[in-house]
């Protein structure tokens, strides 16, 4: 019932299937990996994708947990080579308004380091919630807060941003995990001085 709920959530949005409990253990949830185009919602996150003791491999898991956070090592520190460690070659991300969708990593990198030119930030990670869905896709939702530092006569001056990554995962040949699709929701509204991004 969870798979099929999961189906039911990410295909086509509906939400009473979510409310159901689960009666039976999910046995193939390989389609599941359907999912990463668009968003879900955040009412049907919290039951989208179910623990699943079979498949969680902490290992996995921490792996995971390790890329998402080099991705804030990464875009804090300005290298956006790096994200070459996280993204796929043709990862699609989209980003919201105003940068939208990202596709592929090339693209990725050059509109993070453009758009971020102005300022220096930190990307701080919360809430997270992995789930491995098949032996080679998991998915993830990790909160963010997102701190925007201006710079030169901006220094001071600071935009704060909330919001969640939403990320599908395929392992790789070396056992390493990367992203394939990345949707990047806001949880509120950009707070603080939006003039620190004309530099
Ligand atoms: C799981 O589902 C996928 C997609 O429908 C199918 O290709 C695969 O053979 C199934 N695997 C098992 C173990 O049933
Ligand atoms: C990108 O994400 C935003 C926010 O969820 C959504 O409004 C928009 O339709 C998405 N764009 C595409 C092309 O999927
Ligand atoms: C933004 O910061 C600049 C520089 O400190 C300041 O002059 C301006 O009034 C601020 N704008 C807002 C909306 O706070």
């Amino acid at each position: 019932m969870y798979f099929l709920s999961a189906i039911c959530a990410v295909l086509v949005g509906c939400s009473a299937a979510t409310t159901q409990s689960p009666t039976h253990e999910a046995t193939n949830r390989t389609a599941v990996s359907l999912i990463g185009n668009d968003p879900i919602s955040f009412f049907d996150l919290p039951v989208v994708t179910p623990v699943s003791p079979l498949l969680v491999s902490p290992s996995d898991v921490e792996t995971i947990r390790r890329t998402l956070s080099r991705y804030s090592l990464a875009i804090d520190g300005k290298n956006f080579a790096a994200l070459s460690l996280i993204f796929t070659s043709n990862a699609v991300a989209n980003y919201s308004a105003p940068l939208n969708v990202l596709t592929p990593l090339t693209t990725i990198q050059s509109a993070l380091e453009a758009s971020l030119m102005p300022v220096t930030t930190q990307h701080l990670l919360g809430t997270q919630f992995i789930d491995i869905l098949s032996p080679t896709s998991a998915f993830s939702v990790s909160y963010f807060t997102a701190t925007h530092f201006g710079k030169d006569v901006y220094l001071g001056e600071i935009v704060t941003a909330y919001g969640q990554y939403q990320d599908m995962w395929i392992r790789q040949k070396n056992l390493n995990w990367k992203i394939t699709h990345r949707n990047l929701l806001y949880m509120g509204p950009l707070i603080g001085n939006l003039s620190i991004f004309l530099g």
